[in-house]
């Protein structure tokens, strides 16, 4: 039987590309994005797949949102989680300018809002359901050599930690964590100077996601399957 899976933020960049190849390899989809409505790309793929895509209103702005999902859901089991949907907040800001502003909607939107949707979704997981966790090698104190990007890297960090436990408490009920980096990808949020594509980082991460088990739960990864140091 071909798996079910939720991903977040799926309307562009990454979960976009995500959903499209899932979609083609005859998965069933449960796409989260602010707005499903002016969502065209997925709009697009909904018309391709009409069997296959469901699209659903998901703001991570609104924690309350998440346990509505799992009341959406009901009884209806997920095979994979991705919780993919982030922001970088200020780049390029250099010290002596950050401001307490941002800080708390990118620990939200990055750190709170992945381990709040597992929590929910929970019960709705499959036997042997796998969660990925979209995280980054900026998150990484070892990979660290040029500062900056304060409020981006302590979510990334932090929403590692929070893998890491899951990767411990989940593991009894046999569900396998993986914390992803999906290499510099051209979105959005990686630029047009990123080295990679999305379609080349999701055929990376979704061959490390056919590879998880609970033999290699807990682990930072790169897309190609590679360990990233902590
Ligand atoms: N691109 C890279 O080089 C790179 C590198 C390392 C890690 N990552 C990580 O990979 C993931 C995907 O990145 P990307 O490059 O695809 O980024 P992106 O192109 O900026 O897309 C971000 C996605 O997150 C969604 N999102 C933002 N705020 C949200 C909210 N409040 N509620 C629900 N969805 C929200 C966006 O939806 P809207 O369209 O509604 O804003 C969009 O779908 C992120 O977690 C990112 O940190 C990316």
């Amino acid at each position: 039987m071909k798996p079910t899976l939720l991903i977040t933020g799926a309307n562009r960049g990454i979960g976009l590309e995500f959903t499209r190849q899932y979609l083609h390899d005859g998965a069933q989809v449960i796409a989260c994005c602010r707005q499903p409505e002016s969502a065209d790309a997925l709009q697009q793929l909904a018309q391709q797949f009409p069997q296959q895509l469901e699209l659903v209103g998901l703001d991570l702005s609104h924690p309350e949102q998440i346990p509505a999902l799992a009341d959406y859901l009901g009884e209806r089991k997920l095979d994979l989680l991705i919780s993919n949907a982030g922001i970088y907040g200020p780049k390029g800001l250099p010290l002596g300018h950050y401001q307490a502003g941002p800080f708390a909607e990118i620990m939200q939107i990055n750190v709170l809002a992945p381990l709040l949707l597992v929590q929910a979704l929970r019960p709705n997981f499959a036997q042997g359901a796998k969660i990925a966790l979209l995280s980054s090698k900026m998150g990484s104190m070892d990979d660290n050599g040029s500062g900056g990007a304060y409020f981006y890297r302590a979510s990334k960090a932090a929403l590692n930690a929070i893998g890491k436990s899951l990767a411990n408490d989940l593991a009894a009920q046999a569900h396998p964590v993986a914390l992803l980096h999906p290499g510099w990808v051209q979105t959005e949020m990686g630029g047009p100077n990123a080295f990679i594509s999305a379609l080349t980082s999701v055929e990376g991460m979704r061959k490390v996601l056919d590879q998880l088990t609970l033999a290699n739960t807990g682990r930072f990864l790169n897309y190609d399957g590679s360990e990233i140091p902590w």
